[in-house]
């Protein structure tokens, strides 16, 4: 396994969703990963082949959402001669061609329902057919599927068909966002400067304390793949060894705190209403950032326990 193919964590949902990749891997289950994007879902799914008795068989990954509907279906199913204007010869679909091997169906949440029926037939049955043909076909191809939006809210709102959705969520596995396994940063950051300061032949970046905390509370919208980008650039600009907060790009300063001087809040002549004044930020904090107590602790330069225990009768 070359070192950007390794998944590092610690997180306790990781190691469960690993345990069950090794499980899952063995089988011939139909797979769902659902991930907001960057999350590492790919990556996950290249383990799965990995562990998998088809991993010396093709693999072929069809992006759902860069086609349109009328593409994916012909180089999903394959079509034959004369199937519609252009097709001057039959073509193999990828069924057809990844025969014996694994298709990886990304963002299948953008999968137009008519190719959702035939797509299911096919995985009840192992059989489909080219565009124009009335052969059925055969094929063994295990399918492995990604999703970025909730599938189970699609087929609630009517966009993705539920027996599908059944079929597909043989094994479902759910890969967390990084804004919510914080713990995780450190390592993954570890990680990557060394992979990059290798790849460029560079010394490995130390970050300090507070860039640490920074990171932390920032919410990772673009999620491991961003980190992952935020670590070659921070690695190839060659800065100081210990890299600074002031060394990072502008977006990720404002999760930045304020350091506070003596004086830097003044009591109002009249006095306060400190009780409430504590009340007032600490839910300031927590609509913020979405009720994330990490994040919110952060914000207000407390832990995680004494926010806790500011809150336990207040918000
Ligand atoms: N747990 C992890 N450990 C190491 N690298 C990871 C991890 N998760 C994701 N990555 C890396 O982050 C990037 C994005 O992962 P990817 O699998 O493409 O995400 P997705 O398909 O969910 O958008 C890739 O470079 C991948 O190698
Ligand atoms: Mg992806």
């Amino acid at each position: 396994m070359t070192l950007s193919k390794k998944i590092i964590g610690k997180d306790p949902a990781l190691k469960a969703l690993l345990r069950s990749v090794k499980t899952v891997a063995a089988t011939d289950a139909t797979v769902l990963i659902t991930g907001e994007t960057g999350t590492g879902k790919e990556l996950i799914a290249a383990a799965i082949l990995k562990n998998s008795r088809r991993s010396d068989k093709e693999f072929i990954a069809l992006n759902c959402a860069a086609l349109p509907e009328s593409i994916i279906e012909s180089e999903l199913f394959g079509y034959c001669k004369g199937a519609f204007t252009g097709a001057t010869a039959a073509k193999k679909g990828l069924l057809a061609s990844v025969a014996g091997g694994t298709l990886f169906f990304d963002e299948i949440n953008s999968l137009s329902l008519g190719v959702q029926v035939k797509l299911l037939r096919f995985i009840q049955t192992g059989e489909y057919l080219p565009v124009g043909s009335v052969k059925t076909q055969k094929a063994d191809v295990r399918i492995i599927a990604a999703t970025n939006t909730d599938l189970e809210k699609q087929v609630s709102a009517g966009q993705f068909r539920q027996d599908l959705y059944f079929r597909l969520s043989v094994v479902p596995l759910l890969l967390s966002p990084l804004r919510e396994r914080p713990q995780d940063i450190q390592l993954l950051m570890t990680h990557f400067f060394g992979y990059f300061a290798q790849k460029y032949t560079l010394r490995t970046p130390v970050i300090s304390d507070h860039v640490l905390e920074v990171l932390q509370a920032y919410p990772w919208p673009g999620n491991i793949r961003e980190l992952r980008n935020l670590c070659e650039n921070l690695a190839v600009q060659r800065l100081r060894r210990i890299i600074e907060v002031n060394d990072l790009p502008l977006g990720y300063l404002q999760f930045k705190r304020e350091t506070s001087a003596a004086g830097y809040f003044e009591l109002p002549k009249g006095g306060m209403d400190w009780p409430k004044l504590e009340t007032d930020l600490i839910q300031q904090a927590m609509v913020r950032t979405n009720g994330k107590c990490q994040q919110a602790s952060f914000l207000l330069g407390m832990s995680r326990s004494a926010l806790y225990y500011r809150t336990k009768n207040k918000v």
